[in-house]
């Protein structure tokens, strides 16, 4: 118990009550993630020809991670009371999605990151060149576990159009577009950030920057860190909303199609997973201030290093720990309509900012 509360006091000290609820949620979390695992480690392709593709695919799903957008997914299943093994092939595809974003995300040209769940990135292991290409199959891989596996075949194309349409140019993809532009173009002096290749002919940016004047470096960063605060704010909440909340709300709003949810249910749950989403990615951006290598399994201090557009960048930590709350509350509200039947998802809201990982 001791151990327990040194462990949560660096975020905010928990109540005795708040405490056993917290155990309880840990508890359950472990029980869901074991099944998780298990269903992953099946659907997933075995390692065949070409073997080395199919050692990073697995290697980059199967190396750990808390697996929470599939297990919201079985939590929301829950609320329906709808069989799990109905909502288990969305909910690993789910977790192969993300994972795939994890090992983009981390390659040299995006975030530059050697540690991923504890353990070397994908691209540390298996090549620059692989990681990119086990992306693409982990990505194609997804949606053919939706279209084979889901046994409802009418319910399936909604949900391929529900995940394709949160993870493409308009969700996560785009997201994380805004995410890197709105990256220190100084991070690795000679690698063209993505937007500086398309609208300069610079050979890299160090020498652009010798040749070009302000004009230019406006064209880099159209919004630039002097800009209007208020500018700055909408433009991290739409890359949290993209980059992060938009596949929570696929997982949560997935679910609830697999489920047969109304209309009226399902739009409850979007407000309930956007809000989540936007939460849980500000708390991300808190542990990579505050938290450790140890707790994290990633290195914390890169959003600094890479001067990223982050909550805690723009607000300071209180500031951002404060709207992580408050969204949870929007959230939890979000949820009236189910009752007591969704107990089990406000815990959950509650939990992700007290995470330490
Ligand atoms: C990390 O997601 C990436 C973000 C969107 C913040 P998680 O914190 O869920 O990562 P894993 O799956 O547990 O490793
Ligand atoms: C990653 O956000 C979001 C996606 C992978 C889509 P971050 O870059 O903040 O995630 P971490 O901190 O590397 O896990
Ligand atoms: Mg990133
Ligand atoms: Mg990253
Ligand atoms: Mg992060």
């Amino acid at each position: 118990m001791d151990e327990l509360l040194e462990l949560l006091e660096p975020l905010e000290p928990l109540e005795l009550f708040e405490l056993f609820l917290f155990r309880n949620m840990e508890h359950y979390l472990e029980r869901k993630r074991k099944l998780v695992n298990l269903a992953l480690y099946k659907y997933l392709t075995p390692v065949c020809f070409p073997k080395s593709l199919h050692h990073a695919m697995r290697y980059s799903v199967l190396n750990g991670g808390k697996r929470l957008r599939a297990i919201l997914a079985l939590m929301v299943g829950e609320v329906f009371t709808t069989p799990p093994e109905r909502i288990m092939p969305y909910a690993c595809a789910l977790e192969i999605v993300h994972s795939y974003s994890l090992v983009h995300d981390d390659l040299p040209a995006m975030d530059d990151d050697d540690f991923r769940r504890g353990k070397p990135t994908c691209h540390k292991v298996f090549g620059e060149a692989m990681a990119i290409l086990s992306g693409d199959a982990l990505l194609t891989r997804a949606f053919q576990i939706i279209a084979e596996k889901i046994t409802n075949k009418a319910i399936a194309p909604k949900l391929i159009s529900e995940l394709s349409r949160a993870i493409g140019s308009l969700g996560m993809v785009g997201g994380q577009v805004l995410d890197i532009q709105n990256t220190s173009y100084a991070r690795r002096p000679g690698v063209i950030p993505a937007q500086a290749g398309i609208q300069s002919n610079c050979g890299n940016v160090d020498s652009c920057f010798r040749r070009n004047d302000k004009a230019d470096r406006r064209k880099l960063f159209p919004i630039h860190r002097d800009t209007a605060p208020r500018l700055l704010a909408t433009l991290l909440h739409q890359i949290h909303l993209r980059k992060t909340a938009a596949l929570i709300t696929a997982s949560v709003r997935g679910a609830g199609l697999i489920s047969n949810a109304s209309e009226r249910q399902l739009s409850s749950l979007t407000s309930y997973a956007k809000n989540l989403g936007l939460s849980f990615q500000i708390i991300d951006d808190i542990l990579d201030v505050k938290g450790s290598i140890k707790h994290l399994g990633k290195t914390p201090g890169k959003d600094a290093k890479y001067n990223k557009l982050t909550y805690p960048s723009l607000k300071g930590l209180e500031e951002s720990h404060r709207e992580a709350k408050r969204l949870v509350e929007v959230a939890k509200k979000s949820l009236e309509i189910f009752g007591e039947q969704a107990e089990r998802l406000k815990q959950f809201a509650d939990y992700l900012l007290v995470r330490q990982k």
